[in-house]
């Protein structure tokens, strides 16, 4: 495979001759991959661009793109478009320019790749890998609690380590994603491509890795700006995902069927007619409403069309009055248990149980996944 090692550099002139040559060292006695590597500058005001340039004239394989500063995550993005565009990359390698990141473990990157990943992930965060001994405590407390914080917020507990730079990738998830991730311009840029990458399905392997602290230069993050940005992405996706969930809208659906059940019920008293007439109706227009809401959205991509809805009405309706029965009857229990006075408990509780039974009717049996 066309394999390019982008690196995002800014003022790591001290350090980018000893990480090429560490690249060169790792990847040129592997075979199955032709591998360059892509330095994406910032046209960083301590000459890195220099430093690169003289190393080319004896590596061939080794590019320099300039550009304007305009953070961590458009670098990479730029690195890209170059890389497929005028590379033919099939493959990219992303690393910190600073020796955090060892070369020597980027064969294993490729071994996974080769064995089918899609996405290589260098952890920290499993047995083997490990953040900086020397790294101050409160450094450990963010890096742990950050990355902690993304894994089960995001809801992939399975991938370890979201923010760190060392990965490889199969390049269709730039394709796909490229348009989209334009929006995060710095660090955040980490975590949303592999967030995005692994929703359209991607196959995440992690290899563990040391990271080491830089020796020269400093670096480039702003942490309470970065701290801010990911708490923010982390909130912003669950609550994304939260509203897309099949159980969020079948409540909200509930919830309108609900206030049709009280609206005409409470109608119909008014105009003097009876409550069980007014309770009868006001329940059957709301499974009405309920099953044609939830066929057009809580179970959108399951949808009933046709002939085939009279039938499953039928048995929405009955399932339905299954809920009302289980209702009616922990009502019943409990008031017999406890005296009358108790019913609005066991209304709220046999509520409770009646939406248990109605989801997982509707979930397993009548928007059943073929
Ligand atoms: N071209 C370009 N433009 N490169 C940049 C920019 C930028 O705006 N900002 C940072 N870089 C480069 C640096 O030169 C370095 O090679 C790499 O990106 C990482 O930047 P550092 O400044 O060394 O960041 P860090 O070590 O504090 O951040 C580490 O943790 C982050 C969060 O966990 C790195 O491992 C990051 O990759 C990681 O996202
Ligand atoms: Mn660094």
């Amino acid at each position: 495979m066309k394999a390019v090692v982008i690196v995002p550099t800014y003022n790591e002139r001290d350090n980018i001759i000893l990480l090429l040559n560490g690249i060169l060292d790792a990847l040129t006695p592997v075979r199955s991959h032709a591998v360059s590597i892509l330095v994406v500058d910032d046209t960083s005001p301590d000459k890195t661009a220099d430093v690169v340039r003289s190393y080319q004239k004896k590596h061939k394989n080794v590019f320099l793109l300039l550009g304007k500063k305009e953070g961590l995550g458009r670098a990479l993005l730029r690195g890209m478009a170059y890389g497929r565009e005028t590379m033919g990359a099939e493959l990219f390698i992303q690393m910190d320019a600073d020796l955090s990141h060892d070369p020597k473990v980027l064969p294993e990157f490729l071994e996974a790749i080769d064995r089918g990943a899609d996405f290589v992930v260098g952890s920290r965060y499993i047995p083997g890998g490990s953040i900086p001994e020397n790294w101050a405590v409160h450094r450990k407390i963010y890096s742990i609690i950050g990355n902690t914080i993304v894994r089960f917020g995001l809801g992939y507990s399975y991938v370890h380590d979201w923010t760190g730079g060392f990965r490889a990738y199969r390049h269709t998830y730039y394709d796909r994603l490229k348009s989209d991730l334009v929006r995060f311009s710095g660090y955040l840029f980490q975590i949303a491509f592999l967030h995005r990458s692994i929703m359209l399905g991607a196959r995440v392997v992690e290899v563990p890795i040391h990271f080491t602290d830089r020796r020269f230069g400093h670096s480039k993050i702003a942490p309470s700006q970065y701290i801010r940005d990911v708490f923010h992405y982390v909130l912003r996706e669950r609550m994304k995902s939260t509203f897309r969930s099949s159980f969020f809208r079948f409540c909200v659906v509930g919830t309108i069927g609900f206030i049709i059940n009280t609206v005409v019920l409470e109608g119909f008293v008014r105009i003097g007619l009876h409550p069980v007439i007014g309770g009868m109706t006001g329940a059957e227009l709301a499974i009405i409403s309920n099953f044609i809401l939830n066929n057009a959205w809580t179970f959108s991509e399951r949808r009933i069309v046709g002939r085939r809805m009279i039938g499953k009405f039928i048995q929405f309706n009955t399932a339905s009055i299954g809920a009302v029965i289980i209702q009616g009857g922990t009502i019943a229990a409990g008031t017999a248990m406890y005296g009358i006075s108790s019913y609005r408990l066991f209304y709220l509780l046999g509520v409770g149980l009646g939406l248990i039974w109605n989801y997982t009717l509707y979930s397993r049996v009548i928007w059943k996944k073929h």
